[in-house]
């Protein structure tokens, strides 16, 4: 019942997005009614001296133009926050995170600082990296138009008309404390600066007071920047390729022909984030022993046997692995596939050098839009990357107004290999949007499903 209703609520929130941009052309609408109606009146009142006409509309006017606003975010005070760092998933949530305060204070947000680089200790050497190289700043404002709001530095009148909001930290900064403080910030005293800065660390350190339909709405609104876009779509398309000649069989004389009668036709390929980084690997172990279970790290030979177990992989399909950068160079993730999966990671793919034109950050949000975009994605449920490309996914299936997705007939299927599914593969996974935290993508969990009897309608 719960989830049924955030999923109406979140195609609610939707379906108000739609009625915005309605209320926008009707406000356009009126404007032109009222030019219209105020030459009219001067023409009218010149002879019958009436005014009820133009009061009606008028009013009409302002009341449209109240509930119009009654969803916005205020453009002339702001909120700046710290620069954000780690990896990119981490950053994209610290993002979200800051936005959702932002919006809770009902504050534009400054721009805030990315980090292109992947620095975990040293975070004086992190290079600070602007949010509109990675995403569409017009595209973001535009998608989550009365939702939240970025600003520009340039925005603020007077950057002397300062707050400064001290974040607190350690066991005794609780959820409730963090609240309280946001809570009161609202309040006159605070609320008449112009900008209140929050000082402290990491916003992705900061406490989660949101439910993770809200995120989600927020992760939408990310869009690469069209440069981005092009190496997605070159790394997409070069995937397929090799999936096309993997799929036929084809010899030298056909090629060409077969070639050519496919280009259009739609090749699928499957996604697996492997994830067996040696400090991972090391990380990994320690938390299975501190939560006490053993379905968190897997080993690269129990990633290729649970992929090869799932059902409805029929032809032979290529299989793109996304791994850590340091791992290129070591071909043994290449080996020990079954027939059937061919495996390529970017070597093989031929699409190294996309990626090393570019920091971190950059390479990791090609891979996290190719893995998006597949037909079949496999990760790890305790990493936060498979997480959000998971939570993406579930959100197209919700466009789709998909009722059953657990059905084996589904499109975009994800699946976490390191819990154990049906006949020894790896188990279908899917976001619960209506979590009231986002805790389970943050840092994991064992606890996936798909779900059986979603409603999605509005
Ligand atoms: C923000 O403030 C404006 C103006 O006071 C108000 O109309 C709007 O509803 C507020 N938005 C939110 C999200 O609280
Ligand atoms: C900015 O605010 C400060 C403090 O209120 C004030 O002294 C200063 O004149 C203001 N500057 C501008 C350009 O408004
Ligand atoms: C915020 O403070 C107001 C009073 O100023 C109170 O009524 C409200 O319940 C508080 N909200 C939260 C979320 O703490
Ligand atoms: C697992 O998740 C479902 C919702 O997806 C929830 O209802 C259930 O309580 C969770 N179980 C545990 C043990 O956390």
């Amino acid at each position: 019942m719960e989830k049924r209703k955030s999923i109406m609520n979140f195609a609610n929130s939707e379906f108000l997005k739609l009625r915005s941009c309605q209320m926008k052309s009707m406000v356009f609408r009126c404007f032109i009614l009222v030019i219209l109606i105020l030459v009219l009146r001067t023409t009218i009142c010149s002879f019958h001296g009436s005014t009820w006409l133009t009061w009606r509309t008028s009013n009409w006017i302002v009341m449209s133009v109240a509930s119009n606003l009654q969803y916005s975010i205020r453009r002339d005070k702001f909120l700046e926050v710290p620069q954000i760092v780690w990896g990119l998933n981490n950053q994209k949530i610290a993002l979200a995170r800051a936005c959702l305060t932002a919006r809770f204070l009902n504050r534009t947000l400054l721009m805030p600082s990315l980090s292109a680089s992947l620095f975990y200790k040293e975070v004086d050497l992190l290079k600070p990296m602007p949010f509109d190289k990675i995403f569409n700043f017009e595209k973001f404002n535009a998608l989550c138009d009365r939702f939240v709001r970025l600003g520009r530095y340039s925005d603020p009148l007077n950057h002397t008309k300062l707050f400064e909001l001290q974040k607190g930290s350690g066991r005794k900064w609780t959820k409730e404390r963090d609240l309280d403080q946001l809570n009161q910030s609202r309040e006159e005293l605070v609320d008449t600066a112009e900008v209140i800065r929050i000082v402290g660390k990491n916003p992705f350190l900061w406490h989660d007071h949101w439910p993770v339909k809200e995120y989600a709405n927020i992760f939408e609104c990310l869009v690469v920047v069209d440069e981005i876009e092009n190496e997605v779509t070159k790394v997409i398309s070069k995937i397929r390729e090799v999936g096309r000649m993997v799929g036929h069989k084809i010899d030298a004389s056909e090629k060409k022909e077969i070639a050519h009668d496919l280009r259009d036709t739609h090749v699928p390929y499957i996604a697996v984030h492997m994830w067996i980084e040696k400090d991972w690997m090391i990380h990994c172990k320690k938390v299975e022993q501190k939560l006490r279970i053993n379905e968190i790290c897997s080993t690269k030979e129990q990633i290729i046997e649970r992929v090869s177990h799932i059902t409805g992989i029929q032809s032979r399909v290529a299989v793109y692995l996304a791994v850590a950068d340091i791992l290129l160079e070591d071909n043994t993730v290449l080996n020990g596939w079954k027939d059937g999966l061919v495996p390529f990671d970017k070597k093989r793919l031929g699409v190294l050098g996309v990626y090393k034109k570019y920091p971190y950050l950059i390479q990791s949000a090609i891979d996290y839009e190719v893995c998006s975009r597949a037909e079949i994605f496999v990760g790890n449920s305790f990493s936060t990357f498979s997480s959000l490309i998971v939570l993406s996914r579930t959100q197209k299936l919700i466009r789709m107004r998909l009722t059953n997705s657990c059905s084996t007939e589904v499109v975009y299927p994800s699946y976490a290999y390191n819990i154990l599914g049906q006949s020894g593969g790896a188990k279908r996974w899917m976001t619960d949007m209506s979590a009231s935290s986002l805790v389970g993508i943050s840092y994991g969990t064992n606890n996936i499903s798909c779900y059986s009897n979603w409603d999605t309608s509005l």
